[in-house]
């Protein structure tokens, strides 16, 4: 399915009911930057000149959803989080979006730092994200933040009901920040149809139980009519959660709970990209010439390239990455002054300490090897902590012999899929952890296990060997894969679910 034919689909199914989208970060950022005069324009009395930019934020979830919008049309419901949004957004908060070529509705709910700090950096960041990904890092549950993350749904749920107005609706909440959001807006409106994908694993029952507010949260969650997860496995956890937990009916041969008189099914939907975006715009452009500018922007002369592209993120296994680089560089040191590892480490939620404590293990790694190996003439690790611009992205996929993806746990993994679709060359190795979801259907991969150096070590060694025509091989049935199961496919499924349930209701 293409961005044009789900479109005309969903707009079809959709009638005259809303779209709305519940996501807490927005798919466009309006930033404000101020300019302040020189000396002799102070002294002559100039005042600071203040211009605005945007940008999309570095999400799997905006990457996923924004083209869906553009092509459905709709409301996106998102937190404003940028310093220029104030400026950009109307009275209600609404502004049109995509900034250059508007088709559809961003509303933004204004959050306080305390709110911000409690819902977002609190709770759904450092109890749910921990809680939900087996990584090894403890959950912080305080009282303080799940107070916030109740007011903050309450506020994001009065939004959606104000967006949906009298008319019927489909409303379509994103993710782990909004678990009670789907009840709240249930009791309002019970006419509506509630649909929420949880983008994050959902954990083994015994996993979860240690949180202290599980009853409120599979309640909020049981507000939804299709709650959809990426894979089966996560669906069957959550359902042996709500057994375990709540009084309800779990019916698992049509994968639904019945509780209150209200049934709430629990399907899988994979979610994916749009191939279209990592496809080189020019058809017939020169991939060697391209290359070969990439190779010099980074300064890499000819040595093979591994990337590694990630939010700073402890559940990606960038450190375990390094190692692994590290242990391959000592074992085989025929690769010295032959290999480099750029990696990119986006930025984000560095308000929690351990982003932070990521953030330096991370750069003392990079020093550490370069140190250790590296020689006037190369450098082993090249380390980008900062956000790049998805074409930036997909020249690095494409002058990359390999990509590593060593997700410790992860829902999907889009950057796997990117890489994927970047490479219409039929070249390039992918690794991928097996503890992602994107590694239950792309079989053509070097698969690696992140938590064992040695095996990941020999892992990178082989993929960096492979010849071109099993890369050939191997590449041209992982396109196929992707090129075949695209976000427009996912979205067209879901929202084709959403339609079906809204047409009973009518
Ligand atoms: C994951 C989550 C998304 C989130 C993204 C980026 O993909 O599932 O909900 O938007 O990470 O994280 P951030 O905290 O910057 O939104």
């Amino acid at each position: 399915m293409t961005g044009a034919s789900l479109a005309t689909r969903v707009a079809e199914g959709l009638g005259d009911t809303r779209l709305v989208v519940v996501a807490n970060r927005e798919p466009y950022v309006h930033l404000k930057h101020v300019r302040r005069p020189g000396l002799v324009g102070r002294l002559t009395g100039r005042q600071p000149r203040t211009s605005l930019s945007w940008m999309q934020p570095a999400s799997g979830l905006v990457t996923a959803l924004d083209p869906v919008m553009r092509a459905c049309g709709g409301t996106w419901v998102a937190h404003g989080s940028g310093s220029g949004d104030r400026e950009t957004a109307d009275a209600t908060g609404r502004v049109a979006v995509p900034p250059d070529e508007p088709s559809y509705t961003l509303r933004r709910v204004w959050l306080s730092n305390r709110e911000e700090e409690g819902y977002y950096y609190g709770l759904a960041n450092s109890a749910l994200w921990p809680l939900c990904h087996i990584a090894y890092a403890r959950p912080v549950f305080d009282e303080h933040d799940w107070r916030e993350y109740v007011a903050v749904n309450r506020r994001f749920a009065d939004t959606v009901i104000d967006e949906i107005g009298d008319g019927p609706a489909i409303v379509f909440v994103q993710d782990y920040h909004f678990a009670l959001v789907p009840r709240m807006v249930k009791t309002a409106r019970p006419d509506a149809v509630v649909c929420q994908f949880w983008h994050i694993p959902w954990p083994n029952a015994e996993a979860f139980r240690i949180c202290p507010w599980q009853n409120e949260i599979l309640d909020g969650l049981l507000g939804n009519d299709l709650l959809a997860f990426h894979l089966q496995y996560h669906c069957n956890n959550f359902l042996e959660t709500v057994d375990r937990t709540l009084e309800a009916r779990v019916d698992r041969d049509s994968f639904a709970v019945h509780r209150g008189g209200h049934l709430t099914y629990v399907k899988p939907f994979p979610i994916s990209i749009d191939p279209g975006l990592w496809t080189p715009l020019q058809p017939g452009r020169d991939w060697q010439k391209d290359v070969a500018a990439t190779r010099r922007r980074l300064r890499v002369g000819d040595v093979r390239l591994i990337i590694g592209v990630d939010r700073l993120d402890y559940t990606k296994g960038i450190p375990e990455r390094l190692q692994a680089f590290e242990r391959m560089l000592e074992r085989w040191p025929e690769w010295h002054g032959q290999v480099s590892l750029l990696q990119v480490g986006a930025p984000t939620r560095d308000h929690i300490s351990r982003y932070q404590a990521l953030g330096a293990e991370v750069k003392m790694q990079v020093t550490a090897i370069n140190k250790r190996f590296g020689t006037p003439r190369w450098t082993p690790v090249i380390y980008k902590h900062e956000h790049h611009t998805p074409e930036d992205v997909g020249a690095f996929y494409r002058a990359a012999d390999v990509c590593v993806v060593s997700s410790l746990h992860d829902g999907m993994n889009l950057v796997a899929k990117e890489f994927i679709a970047s490479r219409s060359d039929d070249q390039g190795v992918l690794l991928l952890s097996q503890f992602t979801g994107a590694a239950r259907s792309l079989a053509d991969v070097v698969p690696v296990n992140p938590f064992a150096p040695d095996e990941f070590a020999a892992a990178m060694d082989e993929a960096l060997r492979m010849s071109p025509d099993e890369q050939a091989r191997r590449m041209r049935r992982l396109r196929s894969e992707v090129l075949s199961h695209t976000v427009y496919d996912w979205a067209g499924h879901l929202l084709g679910e959403a339609v079906r349930l809204s047409g009973q209701r009518r």
